[in-house]
């Protein structure tokens, strides 16, 4: 830009003064000034562009549960087959069917936990096709009408957890299930007791019970989990949470396995009249019935069904996206405030277990397959998401982006032997630091982009100290045209040094292929250190998590 105004400035004083014979002295002196101009305009608008963030680590928030850095893989797609199955047999390098290169990379991601089996899916698997030596080949009505070979059963995903390091959270059927289902295949997963059905999971390659952390029960129970009125599903909701239990006393000592009820999709009266039924009713529970967490989806859409492009598009969608998802934040607000009314102690956790960009499908893929290519604008609405996440952690303790492989808002895209890493997996890798952690309120002031006639904040950014006591700030240059330069101070402490990582890449929407792996990748960055402030200059339209040294 700076280029062309002197350009143009030159030519206009050209065509002002025509040539003559002072045309030198003043082109000399021209030459002389405009660097000075430029020099002045550019130190004008860093100075403008600065943000002072005051960071106060004696004043400590909510601890940042691991549990919302969750995944969730349904049988969609390629997000089971092909993304994390390929069986035994396969060349793709695997471990009993699971493939190596996936699992070496989830577990750099300390993935706490994963959603599974679904989704819409959930509500219509029934669990023994999927256990056993004779699976029970089947339909996928759901997503593409494809056919469910069930080789990816209960003990895969144990067994896929164990591999990556992960707790289970199982999603069971209501919608076309039965509790007494549902209770044998908790007794099957967790008893330790010579039941028929444990006897039968240990022929089936396990002895040792499973421990389930997390219950699902239902999905979307208001759409396509059985289209239930909010009375309907509290009357099925009782009666699952009662008799879908953990059947082993000795795993709730220390971990009981925590009930997840159907909460809203939106903000809408339909959606808070539910939050308002299921919280009314917990408030009085009796000793029968529990919850531990209400569900929430919220995708990032802007309109139905989804039309935005994954790949190829510009600052305009850029911005639109980023706006919608910023809706995050008041619709959490919204459903707390009536979780506040009748769970002021905040025993039940908001738990938003599908949220993500959701694009058009790619060109040429399977519209039931939900595929999309993920760019440097995922990457920032993931930050910009988990932050949020972060600032209501005293509610939000859990939450599963939408979906872990080969689906929607992905980790990991892979292509037969191939795979590559997402921008959204870097984000995710860049916040590992932050499970787990405490938070600590930072305060700065947003400034703001603006992009037609969308206004966003320009910068954002969550702060937390870890469990070893170090200080890790994260930061989001949301303007993607100009650099952000940060000052941090730390309130009654001197900052020593800072360093860490930094995402970017040359375009909003630049993405990692197979071909191009490293287009969005993290690189290092560290702050300069002056009377105990950091500063830092953060690339326009970047992604940046650094620990601090007091
Ligand atoms: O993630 C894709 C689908 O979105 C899930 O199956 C469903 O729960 C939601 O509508």
């Amino acid at each position: 830009m700076q280029s062309a105004f002197t350009h143009k400035s030159n030519s206009q004083l050209m065509a002002l003064k025509g040539p003559s014979i002072n045309a030198s002295i003043f082109f000399r002196a021209l030459l002389f000034l405009l660097p000075l101009m430029a020099l002045a305009a550019t130190a004008q608008l860093a100075v403008a562009q600065k943000v002072q963030l005051t960071v106060d680590p004696s004043r400590l928030g909510a601890k940042i549960d691991r549990n919302i850095f969750g995944q969730f893989a349904e049988h969609l797609g390629h997000g089971i087959y092909e993304g994390v199955w390929v069986g035994p047999d396969s060349p793709i390098p695997n471990t009993r069917g699971i493939r190596n290169d996936v699992v070496g990379a989830l577990k750099a991601l300390k993935v706490p936990n994963v959603r599974w089996p679904g989704g819409c899916f959930a509500d219509e698997y029934h669990w023994r096709k999927g256990i056993g030596p004779q699976r029970v080949i089947g339909l996928n009505p759901n997503w593409g009408g494809v056919l469910e070979p069930n080789t990816f059963g209960t003990h895969e995903f144990m067994d896929f957890l164990d591999q990556i390091g992960a707790e289970a959270y199982v999603s069971v059927n209501v919608g076309s299930g039965s509790p007494q289902e549902g209770a044998e295949w908790l007794e099957y997963l967790t008893t330790a007791q010579p039941t028929t059905l444990a006897k039968e999971r240990a022929a089936n390659g396990h002895p040792a019970p499973y421990k389930v952390a997390f219950l699902g029960i239902g999905n979307e129970s208001w759409d396509c989990g059985g289209n239930m009125t909010p009375d309907y599903y509290l009357s099925q909701l009782k009666i699952y949470s009662r008799f879908v239990r953990n059947y082993n006393p000795e795993q709730q000592k220390e971990h009981q396995l925590l009930k997840i009820a159907v909460g809203p999709g939106g903000g809408e009266p339909r959606w808070t009249e539910w939050t308002e039924a299921i919280m009314k009713a917990y408030q009085h529970h009796q000793w029968s019935w529990d919850i531990n967490g209400l569900s929430m989806h919220n995708y990032t859409v802007v309109k139905w069904p989804p039309a935005f492009a994954s790949t190829g598009f510009g600052e305009t969608e850029y911005a639109q996206i980023l706006k919608a998802t910023l809706d995050m934040d008041a619709l959490i607000a919204k459903h707390s405030v009536i979780m506040d009314t009748y769970d002021p102690q905040k025993k039940v956790s908001l738990v938003v277990d599908e949220w993500g960009a959701w694009y058009a499908p790619l060109p040429g893929s399977n519209p039931g397959f939900l595929v999309q290519q993920n760019s440097l604008r995922d990457a920032v609405l993931a930050a910009l998401n988990l932050n949020i996440f972060a600032r209501h952690a005293d509610r939000v303790r859990m939450a599963n982006i939408a979906q872990m492989i080969n689906v929607l808002q992905a980790m990991i895209l892979t292509d037969k032997e191939k795979m590559v890493l997402t921008p959204t997996y870097h984000v995710f890798k860049m916040y590992v630091p932050f499970q787990d952690a405490t938070f600590v309120p930072v305060v700065f002031d947003t400034g703001s982009y603006t992009h037609g006639d969308i206004t966003l904040p320009r910068v954002d950014a969550i702060a937390a100290k870890d469990p070893a006591g170090k200080l890790w700030l994260a930061v989001t240059n949301i303007e993607p045209n100009q650099p952000a330069e940060i000052e941090v101070s730390l309130a009654g402490v001197a900052a020593k040094s800072a360093a860490g990582e930094t995402l970017t890449a040359p375009k909003v929407d630049s993405v990692n292929t197979f071909d191009t792996p490293n287009m969005v990748v993290p690189k290092p960055i560290s702050a300069r250190v002056a009377g105990g402030k950091l500063s830092m200059k953060l690339e326009p339209k970047s992604v940046t998590v650094i620990s601090i040294e007091q």
